[in-house]
C-alpha cells in the first residue's frame, strides 16, 4: 500500500472524536515534568497539539511516515519538530535519544509485531518514562463486517491489529515496572450509517477500497458495507445512529534506572 494514501482533510472530518481519546491518554500519564515526548504516528498533528498542552515544558517531536500527514501537522505548526519516518524502524534505532514520553494515539494497530515492537519502545525510554498507547479494539462489529466482504472478494488486505489488554500485559509485565491498562466505549452519535462509513474511509476502509482498484467495484463494496451495517446499528428513535468504539489504553512506566 503506498505510505500517502492516508488523506488528513478525510481523518480530519472526524477530528475531535479522533482527538478525545489522545486528550484522555495524555491526563493519565503520571511523568513529572518530561524533557523530550516524541508521538509516534502523530498523522496532521492534532495528537501532538495534545501533548504539547499537556506537557508544555518538553521539547516533542512528531513522528509519522505519511508525507501528506507531516505535510499537514507542518503547516498547523511550521516551528514544530516534525519527521517522516517508520515507526517499526524507529524503534529499532537503539542509541538514538530516550524519550520521557513516548505517546501514540490511534497509530500502532497499523504496526506490525506488537510482542516484539513493544519492547523495543519500552528500550526507548529514558529511566521512569512512560510508554502511552491508544488503539481501537479489534474486534468491533464494523471491522469484522468489512474483512469478510474483503474474504468474499478475495481480497488481500494488509491488516491492521490490535490484541486483547491480557496480550499487552504479558508482553509488557517483564520489562516495566508499573502497567496500567484500561479500555473506554466512546458512545459516537452519528447521523446516520452513511456518516460510520464515512468514519471509516479515513482510517479502516482505506486498504480494502485501495486493493480493489476500480470505482465500481468500490461503489458496490461500500454500498454492501452500509447495507450489513444498517442491520447492526438501527437509526435511534430519538434521530442519529449510537456507534460505540471500544479503545484500549496502555501505559507502561520505565523502571528507575
Ligand atoms: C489514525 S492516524 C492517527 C493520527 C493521530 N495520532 C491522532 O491521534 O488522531 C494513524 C497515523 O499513523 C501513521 N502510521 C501508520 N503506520 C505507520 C508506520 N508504520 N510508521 C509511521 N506512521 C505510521 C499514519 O500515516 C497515520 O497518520
Amino acid at each position: 500500500m503506498p505510505r500517502d494514501s492516508w488523506n488528513p482533510e478525510q481523518y480530519l472530518k472526524f477530528g475531535d472524536l479522533r482527538t478525545r481519546p489522545a486528550r484522555d491518554l495524555a491526563h493519565a500519564v503520571a511523568v513529572a515534568d518530561p524533557r523530550w515526548v516524541v508521538d509516534l504516528g502523530c498523522g496532521p498533528g492534532n495528537s501532538t497539539a495534545v501533548c504539547r498542552e499537556r506537557w508544555p515544558g518538553a521539547s516533542v517531536l512528531g513522528v509519522d511516515r505519511s508525507d501528506a500527514m507531516i505535510e499537514k501537522a507542518r503547516v498547523g505548526r511550521p516551528d514544530g519538530d516534525w519527521q517522516v519516518a517508520d515507526i517499526g524502524e524507529w524503534s529499532r534505532m537503539a542509541g538514538g535519544r530516550r524519550f520521557d514520553v513516548i505517546f501514540s494515539n490511534a497509530a500502532l494497530q497499523w504496526v506490525a509485531d506488537h510482542a516484539t515492537l513493544f519492547p523495543r519502545l519500552l528500550d526507548r525510554l529514558a529511566p521512569e518514562g512512560a510508554l502511552a498507547v491508544q488503539m481501537p479494539a479489534y474486534e468491533m462489529p464494523p471491522n469484522r463486517l468489512m474483512r469478510e466482504l474483503a474474504a468474499d472478494l478475495g481480497l488481500a488486505v494488509e491488516a491492521w491489529r490490535s490484541h486483547s489488554l491480557d496480550f499487552y500485559y504479558e508482553t509488557l509485565r517483564p520489562h516495566a515496572a508499573r502497567l496500567d491498562l484500561w479500555a473506554t466505549e466512546y458512545v459516537q452519535v452519528m447521523a446516520d450509517v452513511e456518516e460510520m462509513v464515512e468514519w471509516y474511509k479515513g482510517t479502516a476502509l482505506r486498504p480494502h477500497l485501495e486493493a480493489i482498484g476500480d470505482d465500481a467495484g468500490r461503489a458496490r463494496f461500500l454500498a454492501e458495507l452500509t447495507d450489513r451495517l444498517r442491520q447492526v446499528y438501527p437509526a435511534s428513535q430519538s434521530g442519529g445512529v449510537l456507534f460505540p468504539f471500544r479503545r484500549v489504553f496502555i501505559v507502561a512506566y520505565a523502571p528507575a534506572g
